[in-house]
């Protein structure tokens, strides 16, 4: 185990603190990118003080298979249903890796002039980076081991379990 439920609850109402004091007095659109960040957005929205007006939209990517995937190709599965133009726009994601999924979305984003545009990731692997990009807002920095549960899966399977896990190659099994 990486970090257990209440390690990870105890950093997601740290964030939600420093969010709320950051955008008091404005209005939140809270974009979760699907599927991944599915549970922390839905943690991290409930810590968010009631006086940030916040409301939730959601997008979902993929790549185009590993090939482009190192070029940075993102497909947009699913876009968001709400207008960007003017508003302020947290992107809640639950690991930055290589950064070329963010970098992607972020120039997606941005196009559609928002009033600002900021990240919130849950896990950040910096020794990772294929490109220069950084969320704003950072549970915690790990090192370059492939983690699964709280939303973070292996070919779909361990996102529903409660705490992070790191997932061991088979030699570090035996
Ligand atoms: C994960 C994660 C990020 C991306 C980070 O998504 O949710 O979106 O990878 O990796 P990168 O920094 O190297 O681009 P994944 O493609 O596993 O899909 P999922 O969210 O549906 O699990």
């Amino acid at each position: 185990m990486l970090f257990d439920r209440e390690s990870v609850r105890r950093r997601v109402a740290g964030l939600g603190a420093q969010i709320s004091w950051d955008y008091r007095g404005k209005s939140l659109l809270l974009v979760a990118v699907l599927k991944g960040a599915e549970v922390f957005h839905a943690d991290l929205g409930r810590v968010i003080d009631a006086e940030v007006e916040t409301s939730y939209d959601f997008m979902a990517v993929g790549s185009y298979g590993r090939a482009t995937r190192s070029s940075g190709e993102v497909r947009i599965l699913k876009d968001l249903d709400e207008s960007l133009e003017g508003r302020d726009i947290l992107l809640v994601e639950d690991i930055v890796d290589s950064g070329l999924t963010l970098h992607y979305i972020r120039r997606h984003l941005l196009a559609r002039a928002p009033r600002s545009l900021k990240v919130a990731a849950l896990l950040d692997k910096p020794s990772s980076r294929a490109v220069e990009v950084d969320a704003d807002y950072v549970g915690f920095a790990i090192p370059d081991r492939f983690v699964v549960g709280y939303g973070m899966d292996y070919a779909e399977r361990y996102r529903n379990l409660p705490d992070i896990h790191i997932l061991l190659s088979p030699d570090e099994r035996r």
